[in-house]
């Protein structure tokens, strides 16, 4: 095991400016004009896998190709594992708030600011990186790994699913590992055992047929923006507890055991304050911030628009307001269940002086995995490895929608070890990654198969 961690230490500078390669590619999945990109992006990986001594292939989607790579034959069996990782970003706008261009990466003190550093290229960089320390030194893997790695992960990955499906039997395995998430600090590495599910919609108001003068025509037409508000406004109450009847029926309470066990975590609601920038929190009562983010369901609205967004005024009644939706989720709510739900109320609370159509975007399940199985204390034993510190045990609020096909159609458990920490302004301007976690996150994976193997 010693030659592998020397490679990791000694090839450091390498690994850094590869992952500088890997974070040019704008690989913005949400955007038309980037397709080529994520196809570029893509084939990259590709060669990037060859080169590290992997078995790998693009299989082309509807979307985005998908990078199967995998450790080469060899005769015998062992346990396989599956490493999943996304290579598309988010969009990077506002433009003007970043520091230093997105897709050219900067250096400064321990950090790599690049759209796309933390989430999701350096995390499994950092996972390729430790098989390339086994491969180039020689030293016997103890397990086979397949790493799937996709382009539509920010936008729901509904050309993964299908493809899991297709390619079932070739993708067995005893468990997936994803580095997609983040931990306290770099002193809290921490076993992730629950995600939340989400459920994306837009809902958009049509009134008269193009915009009007507000001061000729204003007062004897409803206004679309302001009935869009109006409907908006109706879904949560004072406290932001969603105001969808049926909305919690499925939720399962929280248990005194995990409550404490959250509560363990290190937070400060004071210090988190000043860390968001907001003048107070908010959120539902009787919960604590980490229990809301992590274990309770919200609303939010992602986008707005209406009328007139220029320079100046423009007095008009805008012919239109749209509105982008996502419901985050916890277990046991069922996405399409809630999305009825949730139709079914806009639709009751259409006012009829215009018109409102829903359009259901992605969704994915919320996730919750046993953190005391065999493969959980493996983890968290090559997260001690690695980062000289007890690790702990925690829910995110994030979702990773093919986590739960994994279990359905694969069979497989998932462990989610992330590298990310909680100031890298995932989906923000001036995303980061931390070159430690860079470092940490391979000698983990790499005493993981170890401990794995055990
Ligand atoms: N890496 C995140 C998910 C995440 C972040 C999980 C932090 C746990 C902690 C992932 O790339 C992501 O942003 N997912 C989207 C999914 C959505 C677009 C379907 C999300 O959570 O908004
Ligand atoms: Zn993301």
């Amino acid at each position: 095991m010693q030659p592998v961690l020397d490679y990791l230490q000694q090839h450091q500078p390498r690994f850094l400016r590869e992952l500088c390669e890997y974070l040019r590619f704008p690989s913005v999945s949400a955007q038309p004009q980037h397709r080529a990109d994520l196809g570029s992006c893509a084939r990259w990986l590709l060669g990037h896998c060859r080169q590290i001594g992997l078995d790998a292939e693009l299989h082309p989607t509807a979307g985005n190709p998908i990078l199967v790579a995998r450790t080469p034959p060899r005769a015998g069996r062992r346990p396989c594992y599956l490493v999943y990782g996304h290579y598309d970003v988010q969009p990077p706008e506002p433009f003007e708030l970043w520091k230093s261009p997105p897709f050219e990466p900067r250096i400064e003190g321990d950090s790599l600011f690049a759209r796309g550093a933390c989430d999701n290229k350096g995390q499994h960089l950092a996972h390729l990186k430790a098989v390339e320390a086994f491969l180039q030194t020689g030293t016997e893997l103890p397990c086979d790994l397949i790493f799937l790695i996709e382009g539509e992960e920010e936008v729901g990955s509904e050309n993964l699913a299908p493809f899991l499906r297709a390619h079932r039997d070739e993708l067995r395995c005893g468990a997936v590992v994803i580095s997609d998430n983040g931990i306290p600090s770099l002193e809290h590495p921490a076993l992730t055992y629950g995600l939340r599910g989400i459920t994306a919609l837009e809902v958009r108001v049509d009134g008269p047929a193009r915009d009007l003068h507000s001061g000729l025509f204003g007062g004897t037409l409803d206004n679309p923006a302001m009935a869009l508000c109006q409907l908006l406004a109706k879904l949560r109450d004072k406290h932001g507890r969603v105001a969808i009847p049926g909305f919690y029926d499925d939720v399962v309470p929280l248990t005194a055991y995990e409550r404490k066990q959250l509560a363990r975590l290190p937070h400060r609601d004071a210090e988190y304050r000043k860390f968001l920038g907001v003048p107070a929190l908010f959120g539902e009562r009787g919960f604590s911030s980490n229990e809301r983010r992590m274990a309770r369901p919200t609303v939010e609205i992602n986008g707005l628009t209406s009328g007139y967004q220029g320079d100046g005024s423009k007095t008009i009644v805008p012919a239109w307001a749209s509105a982008k939706l996502t419901f985050r989720l916890v277990p046991d709510q069922h996405p399409e269940k809630i999305q009825r739900l949730i139709v079914r109320h806009l639709k009751k609370l259409a006012p009829p002086t215009v018109s409102v159509t829903v359009t259901p975007g992605h969704s994915g399940p919320p996730y919750l995995v046993n953190p005391t199985s065999a493969a959980a204390q493996a983890a968290l034993h090559a997260l001690e490895g690695a980062f000289g510190r007890k690790p702990v045990l925690m829910r995110e609020g994030g979702s990773i929608p093919i986590v739960a096909q994994f279990k359905q159609v694969l069979g497989a458990d998932t462990l989610l070890l992330g590298l990310s920490l909680p100031d890298d302004n995932a989906h923000s301007p001036n995303e980061k990654f931390d070159l430690r976690c860079f470092a940490a996150g391979m000698k983990m994976s790499a005493l993981l198969w170890k401990e794995l193997a055990k």
